[in-house]
């Protein structure tokens, strides 16, 4: 059932041309220039009048959410909020019948999430879900949603469905923008081409990193902390990257927004430090650049995730990880792919159970 591979997380992170694919199946019509999603349509009113939107989730659905928050707001220029559901819970939040919830959930089953949502719904508010598990209880209490078709995920560590709920965040933030007026026809055309051919650079990626992301984890089986760095949309990213990292070999690593650096984690930096750097040309290059010349002048080791054909960067780093370029917005779902080949590396090169990491559950159906 692992498909010759090793481990799910490894068959998992193979699967997402397809599932990425599959996710957009139905819905991304290219030829007819369209988005369609049911459970927007039906409901688009409430969105357009929306005050604004609240994201809960957990976990790496949390990092998706954050993602969001910038393609909701970027294209469709509706205000975004996003929180953990475990928070949103407890500190009496403040919600009307003109918010909009979405609740991100690969189970369908998380129980601070699932709380958070009857409270919201209490209050009046309009509930969608972006769940993996049809008919899960989040899927089930929600108003309307769409389903992630990324198939069935059985690593604790969550790869697919978070490349998979991008997909689904990036269709509404397209649908909305282009319904509300705030996405122009010519840019809506050429942003869904570009997400259409999202799969074949996912798929370009594997190939491409696969072994030397191996190569990359031999190095660092023996690390002991990590900083991850991203700006814009790759922030999000980076948090991921880490948490991946953490989860699974239980080497501690901590995502930060670049520029962030400088008022604190700085601090850490010695020649002993691996710090990924998410570096793509489109979203804040030059300012990364001065951020990675900050870690060099600290003799930090550097693994830059880059564009190909990259140089400035690149001449910095220690270690070059190329991926396609795309626009800005989608570069999360592309520089996703070697964090997670990183990380699963690293973990079976310190003999780690990666499938089922200790003291975690695939399902969080506790608060
Ligand atoms: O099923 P959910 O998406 O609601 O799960 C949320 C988190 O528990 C989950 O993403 C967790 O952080 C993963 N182990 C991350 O890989």
């Amino acid at each position: 059932e692992k498909g010759g591979y090793e481990h799910f997380m490894l068959k998992e992170i193979f699967e997402q041309p397809k599932s990425v694919h599959d996710t957009m199946r139905g819905r991304l019509l290219l030829d007819e220039g369209v988005i369609k999603m049911a459970g927007i349509w039906d409901h688009v009113e409430r969105f357009k009048n929306a005050n604004r939107i609240i994201i809960i989730a957990c976990g790496t659905s949390w990092h998706a959410g954050l993602i969001g928050e910038y393609l909701i707001e970027e294209y469709a220029r509706i205000p975004v909020e996003v929180e953990y559901a475990s928070e949103f819970r407890y500190r009496n939040p403040i919600i009307t019948d003109k918010d909009v919830v979405i609740a991100i959930s690969q189970s369908g089953e998380t129980a601070d999430t699932m709380a958070a949502l009857k409270l919201a719904k209490e209050k009046g508010a309009f509930i969608y879900g972006i769940c993996n598990v049809v008919d899960s209880s989040i899927a089930r209490i929600t108003d309307a949603g769409s389903y992630t078709h990324a198939g069935p995920e059985i690593g604790v560590a969550s790869t697919k469905a978070f490349t998979a709920q991008l997909t689904i965040l990036t269709l509404i933030a397209f649908k909305l923008g282009k319904h509300n007026g705030n996405l122009g026809n010519a840019e809506f055309m050429s942003l869904i081409a570009e997400l259409d051919a999202i799969p074949k650079k996912i798929e370009e990626v594997l190939n491409t990193t696969h072994e030397l992301t191996q190569n990359i984890a031999k190095d660092f089986v023996k690390a002991t902390n990590f900083l991850y760095l991203g700006r814009g949309y790759n922030y999000p990213a980076a948090l991921e990257g880490a948490l991946k990292l953490k989860e699974i070999s239980y080497i501690h690593a901590e995502g930060y927004p670049a520029a962030e650096m400088k008022h604190g984690p700085i601090a850490l930096i010695d020649e002993n430090m691996p710090i990924v750097i998410i570096a793509p040309k489109k979203g804040h290059y030059d300012k990364i650049v001065s951020n990675v010349q900050e870690i060099k002048a600290r003799k930090g080791k550097i693994i830059a995730v880059v564009n190909k054909g990259d140089r400035q960067v690149s001449e910095m780093a220690d270690y070059v990880i190329e991926i396609p370029e795309t626009s800005e917005c989608f570069s999360p779902i592309v520089a996703s792919v070697p964090l997670q080949l990183l990380a699963y590396y690293i973990a079976v090169y310190r003999g780690a159970n990666v499938d089922q990491p200790r003291n975690l559950a695939k399902s969080v159906t506790v608060e």
